[in-house]
């Protein structure tokens, strides 16, 4: 054996294929190191009997970066994990890689990796390496996905950034990286912040079945958030609840493409969380609740027009869903956002049934 690593567990999150390409690479290079190596997505993870605590162990944590951010259900994983003293630790998140013609841009993790490791350190792992990798980005809410060859350029130029970085990690160097990130993201903390308390509830509330969707129910089976319910009859539809993390896998896997994300929805929630609609609502409640009017208290306030904003969000959703079982205003819907004329993505070399729940690959 060529590490002082016996055992590396990687953990990943992927919604799209990107994570878990970069997990798997992971793996291979520590079988080539000669060690155990176990793949797991954190949904499957059973880390009582998966982690060994030690020096002579490695934990790798692969995932997207959304909102400048870690994405909530990997803080969640990491929270969970037991505390072990001397056991080593690599943060992997992947972000948004972008080309334009011979141009590679990269994408923002902001404070993804330091955060995630941050709770690991206070955890009393050894964190022994931070790297954010470009890969393709898969925001297909936003903008069409990128063609193969252009997916396929970004991701063979993420492969030999990781290979330094494990060559350090498995030589028994620290290799942290990703300072300049790390500032912009602190400087971006109020987006981050935004986005894991309100503007992921928002995105995951965006997205229905157009009339194309068979009810196949694909999309709830493979939902590593289990986010997705199956609703009504003839055919059963799609339904996103809040649970869901917008890691885009529904929409890039429909065999149909008949999961699209509604801009014209997206208008309407602003319009109705808007400041002007929660205020005049919160005056009314504590003209009607006396005891909210004596209280005068901004974090009150603040509560009551945060839960005014989800409420009304998940209410207008409930609607919306009835309504587009109507053929028509489902037609109208599909044409009224421009996801309808987006390239769907996936990395290219990635099946669905790759990212699911069962565990992936056990010890060698
Ligand atoms: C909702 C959402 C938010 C995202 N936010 C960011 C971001 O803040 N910065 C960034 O560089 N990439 C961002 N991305 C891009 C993904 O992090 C990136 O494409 C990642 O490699 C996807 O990995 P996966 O296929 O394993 O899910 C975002 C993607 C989505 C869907």
């Amino acid at each position: 054996m060529n590490t002082i690593f016996k055992h590396t567990q990687i953990y990943f999150l992927s919604g799209t294929g990107n994570s878990f390409r970069v997990a798997s690479w992971i793996h291979e290079t520590a079988l080539q190191q000669g060690g155990l190596a176990n793949l797991t997505p954190i949904e499957a993870a059973r880390p009582s009997e998966e982690i060994y605590p030690g020096a002579d162990s490695l934990l790798a944590l692969v995932f997207p970066t959304h909102g400048f951010t870690t994405p909530w259900a990997m803080l969640k994983f990491a929270l969970r994990l037991p505390a072990c003293k001397a056991t080593s630790v690599i943060v992997l998140p992947t972000r948004a890689g972008v080309k334009f013609g011979r141009v590679f841009l990269p994408g923002l993790e902001g404070t993804a990796g330091y955060l995630l490791a941050a709770i690991f350190a206070l955890k009393g792992y050894r964190i022994r390496g931070v790297m954010a990798l470009d890969m393709p980005s898969n925001w297909i809410a936003l903008h069409p996905g990128f063609s193969i060859p252009s997916a396929q350029a970004i991701i063979q130029r993420a492969r030999p950034k990781l290979n330094l970085f494990l060559h350090n990690i498995y030589a028994g160097k620290n290799d942290l990286r990703g300072i300049i990130p790390l500032l912009l993201g602190l400087a971006l903390l109020p987006v981050s912040a935004g986005y894991l308390l309100i503007g992921r509830f928002g995105l995951c509330k965006l997205f229905f079945a157009t009339n194309r969707c068979d009810g196949c129910g694909l999309c709830a089976r493979n939902c590593p958030a289990n986010a997705i319910v199956m609703k009504g009859k003839h055919p059963p539809r799609p339904y996103w609840t809040f649970s869901c993390e917008s890691c885009m896998r529904c929409m890039n896997f429909c065999p149909k493409q008949a999961i699209e994300a509604s801009h014209l929805l997206a208008v309407v929630f602003l319009m109705i969380t808007n400041v002007s609609a929660s205020v005049l609502l919160l005056n009314w409640i504590s003209s009607q609740i006396s005891w909210i009017s004596r209280l005068n208290n901004s974090i009150v306030s603040w509560l009551l027009q945060y839960v005014y904003i989800l409420t009304s969000m998940a209410v207008v959703y409930w609607l919306f869903s009835k309504l587009i079982c109507v053929p028509w205003i489902n037609t109208f819907f599909s044409y009224a956002t421009l996801t309808r004329f987006y390239r769907r993505y996936h990395e290219p070399d990635t099946k669905l049934e790759q990212l699911k729940k069962n565990k992936l690959h056990h010890d060698r």
